[in-house]
């Protein structure tokens, strides 16, 4: 054994210790950093040919590397839609690490068994019944892709042919109609081989982001043969939800799959005054939910569900010598994009059995009344425009005079240790969005956020 590493591994425990110091001394100064360091440039490390031993790096790391990372854990960064890492997800991070399995096949240990559960106790979650399996995969993107992957495969069937054996093309032209969907299903209709031009613009109804159900009905009546269509249940710049019973009452009339994009929405299920937004989700052949961003827990985790196991085997499927048939129960590597993963469903299975259904709506209903609160104290100064109601988690504003994109920078940057929110566009207006989901973050972080961006605002040439 290479030597620094042998002494390493006498010194585990110490090491371990020395890590779990320097991660507690991280998290104890997480709302006192400032969110976003300032840029200052490192000249890059060639490779050593000798190492230095763990503790010599990890003072390395805190030297280097901390110093210049995002607060991004903590409770005032407001930008994308991010969680953090409840104190149980952490716990159940670390350990997946320590544990080391490849979750994916019954040839291992119970790993897949817990992925199992723990899905379940997601389904509940959100109200899905039964009739939706799921498996866990790296983030919201790449559940929509493998929701899309069913799709094409539903397609296929429908067409009398195998998308998955024979390739995208033997489908010939493919629809996919949604009102105002997320960028990663574009993303996911080039990596999927349908294209991204297959993506077809619904639209929405009046001043909402909302899709148009009687537009999506024509639209749908326009085109022949089954199509997909993708329902959006949160988007990103106004938190507005497609009608999702009336979206699924068009099947009635239709044949289509209805994928529903239900990245962070799907946690308004949690809020007894905000789950009638979900009402529907059920309905859906397939369900996006991110979970590490309103679940808490830490990079990278989503969770995927579907009606038709059966299709996303035949997509994932990855037969080997090695492997055990697919059965009633496939493995989960013929289920996932990947083969090989890490125990993912760890971090979800530690925070759901330390904070249970309760906790985490708490969390919900915490981050939208910091929503709300954030976007009343800017819509009470004349120096901002709230651009939507705030209807969940996100506030979605712009500078009342000259909102360029280039002033909206400037604010943005002069506020950076305080607080970090992101650019966006709505209607043909620059813009700047505020998303609440972290776990961690108080009504008090809400007005300390506001006040800095009210105060820059006044400071801006
Ligand atoms: C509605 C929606 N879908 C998909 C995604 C993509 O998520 P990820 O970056 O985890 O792949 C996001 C991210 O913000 C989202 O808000």
């Amino acid at each position: 054994m290479d030597p620094t590493l042998a002494t390493d591994l006498a010194r585990l425990p110490d090491l371990l210790d020395a890590t779990r110091h320097a991660a507690a001394e991280n998290l104890a100064t997480l709302h006192t950093r400032p969110v976003i360091p300032p840029a200052t440039p490192l000249t890059p490390e060639p490779l050593p040919e000798h190492g230095s031993g763990t503790e010599a790096t990890l003072a390395a790391f805190r030297h280097r590397w901390a110093p210049r990372l995002s607060a991004s854990a903590g409770p005032r960064y407001l930008g994308f839609v991010t969680g953090g890492a409840t104190p149980a997800a952490l716990a159940g991070d670390w350990l997946t690490a320590v544990h080391d399995q490849n979750s994916n096949s019954a040839l291992d240990g119970a790993g897949q068994d817990l992925e199992r559960e723990t899905v379940t106790w997601l389904r509940d979650l959100f109200g899905l019944g039964p009739a939706h399996t799921g498996t866990f995969v790296s983030g919201a993107t790449m559940s929509n892709t493998a929701g899309l992957a069913i799709a094409r495969e539903w397609l296929g069937e429908r067409a009398g042919v195998s998308p998955s054996d024979d390739g995208a093309a033997a489908l010939g032209p493919v629809r996919v109609l949604s009102g105002a969907p997320h960028s990663s299903i574009a993303k996911a209709l080039s990596l999927l081989g349908l294209g991204r031009n297959a993506l077809v613009a619904v639209p929405t109804l009046p001043g909402r982001e909302a899709v148009d159900p009687a537009a999506l009905d024509r639209a749908l009546a326009d085109f022949p043969g089954p199509a997909v269509v993708v329902a959006n249940a949160g988007t990103v710049n106004t938190v507005d939800f497609d009608d999702l019973r009336a979206v699924a009452a068009l099947k009635a009339r239709h044949d289509f799959w209805l994928h529903t994009d239900a990245a962070f929405g799907a946690f308004a299920a949690l809020s007894p005054e905000h789950a009638h937004l979900t009402a529907g989700l059920d309905a859906s052949d397939s369900v996006c939910v991110d979970l590490h961003k309103w679940l808490n827990v830490p990079y990278d985790s989503a969770v995927q569900f579907t009606r038709r196991r059966d299709l996303q085997a035949r997509v994932f499927q990855n037969a080997a010598a090695y492997l055990g048939p697919l059965g009633d129960h496939p493995d989960l590597v013929h289920l996932t994009p990947e083969n090989s993963h890490r125990l993912r469903a760890l971090a979800a299975w530690f925070t759901l059995r330390a904070y249970g259904r309760r906790g985490h709506r708490e969390i919900v209903e915490r981050d939208i009344a910091c929503a709300r609160a954030f976007g009343a104290d800017l819509a009470g100064d004349q120096a901002f425009a709230v651009l939507a109601p705030v209807r969940l988690n996100v506030v979605c504003f712009t500078l009342a005079d000259e909102p360029t994109p280039a002033r909206l920078t400037a604010l943005r940057e002069a506020v950076g240790r305080e607080v970090f929110v992101t650019p966006t566009v709505y209607r043909g207006t620059a813009a700047l969005r505020a998303a609440f989901s972290n776990w961690r973050t108080t009504e008090a972080d809400a007005r300390r956020a506001a006040q800095a961006l009210r105060t820059a605002a006044r400071e801006l040439v």
